[in-house]
């Protein structure tokens, strides 16, 4: 017994190991409960009664010099990576990383919301493929109204109902107003198209978002206040508005609404085309028929609407001439609104 204590010893004092793996691999064959030093406590029931004192003593040495030795190990394999992590310099500069920019349009479209959202607005989507229902007929566009025109819009399908790709978001408009009743307060930003020739000015998309406001003694009055204070967050405190009676078949009155150019601050020049003023948005109060045909009771409410396309305001505060470049993805362009957010 003695002797097997003294051979499993040696063994133990010469072992090495290189990997934490390795030294794991030792402790199961020593110490583990099949490992080779419980197989020794088990041998030392035969161990005769007058040599137990002896060959105890000694197994318990065995234990602490196996222990000891294998916690050695752990330590030296430690020391040897903190080694290895103290050679790493950790004050260099890292490499530069390109993280790319936000697209203008969703720089303005973000801060359009925002400025909404502070005034109680909240936001409100739907699909771009849409029907002739949520697009122009709930909006009281009659029949023969040019806008449903083939020159206007995209059609997917025309038999058996048409199915198109949606105009403005107006149809996001109709579909809160069928699921919900007053008061309702929100903005639709998204993805229109009208079948244009593309050039600087013109394209067969472009992004909108448009405001619905509905509630008890909403007025004329109360539309102004917003688009006021809208003008004036967007485009700084001196902003002023203008509102030109307009036509759409979806408001009654409408209006269609200026800014102060802010390139001449109101003076003319070629940008405003010597007005000092710039368009920016339609607006107006929600046609009772369009309230009638969502199932909302025009006798009990009333409410305004108004709509922008981003590009046009992306335009103004960025001074951007050509309306391809927000779809060309040009990284040149794109690198420029780095600093805008
Ligand atoms: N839907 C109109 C457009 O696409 C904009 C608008 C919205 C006008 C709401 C008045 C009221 O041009």
């Amino acid at each position: 017994m003695i002797e097997k204590i003294n051979r499993l010893k040696e063994e133990v004092e010469c072992a090495t190991a290189a990997t934490p793996e390795a030294v794991e691999e030792l402790r199961i064959k020593y110490l583990s409960k099949k490992g080779a030093l419980n197989a020794l406590m088990a041998d030392f029931r035969n161990v005769p009664a007058e040599s137990k004192r002896e060959v105890g003593q000694k197994l318990n040495e065995l234990k602490t010099f196996v222990t000891e030795k294998i916690n050695g190990l752990k330590e030296q394999l430690s020391a040897g990576s903190d080694l290895e992590a103290a050679s790493i310099d950790l004050t260099r500069t890292a490499t530069p990383f390109p993280t790319g920019s936000r697209h203008p349009l969703s720089i303005v479209k973000n801060d359009i919301i925002d400025i909404f959202s502070r005034m109680g607005f909240t936001i409100a989507e739907g699909p771009e493929i849409e029907d002739d229902w949520h697009v122009f007929s709930s909006l009281n566009f009659p029949p023969d109204h040019p806008a449903r025109d083939m020159q206007d819009t995209f059609f997917v399908t025309r038999t058996p109902v048409d199915v198109l790709l949606r105009t403005h978001t107006s149809s996001v408009q109709t579909r809160v107003m069928e699921k919900t009743q007053p008061p309702i307060r929100i903005v639709c930003p998204g993805r229109v198209y009208r079948n244009e020739a593309i050039s600087a000015r013109a394209h067969c998309f472009f992004h909108q978002v448009e405001g619905l406001y509905i509630d008890r003694n909403v007025s004329f009055a109360d539309l102004k206040q917003v688009l006021l204070t809208f003008a004036k967050e967007m485009f700084g405190p001196e902003t002023k508005i203008r509102l030109r009676p307009s036509f759409f078949p979806f408001t009654e009155p409408s209006a269609e609404m200026d800014i102060s150019c802010d390139i001449c601050g109101g003076k003319g020049c070629a940008f405003c085309k010597g007005t000092g003023w710039v368009e920016i948005l339609g607006c107006g109060m929600v046609d009772p028929n369009v309230l009638r045909s969502c199932g909302i009771d025009p006798e009990v409410y009333t409410g305004y609407a108004f709509g922008m396309g981003i590009e046009r305001i992306t335009n103004l505060k960025y001074k951007v001439k050509d309306l391809r470049m927000f779809s060309e993805n040009d990284v040149r362009f794109l690198e420029e609104f780095e600093s805008a957010r």
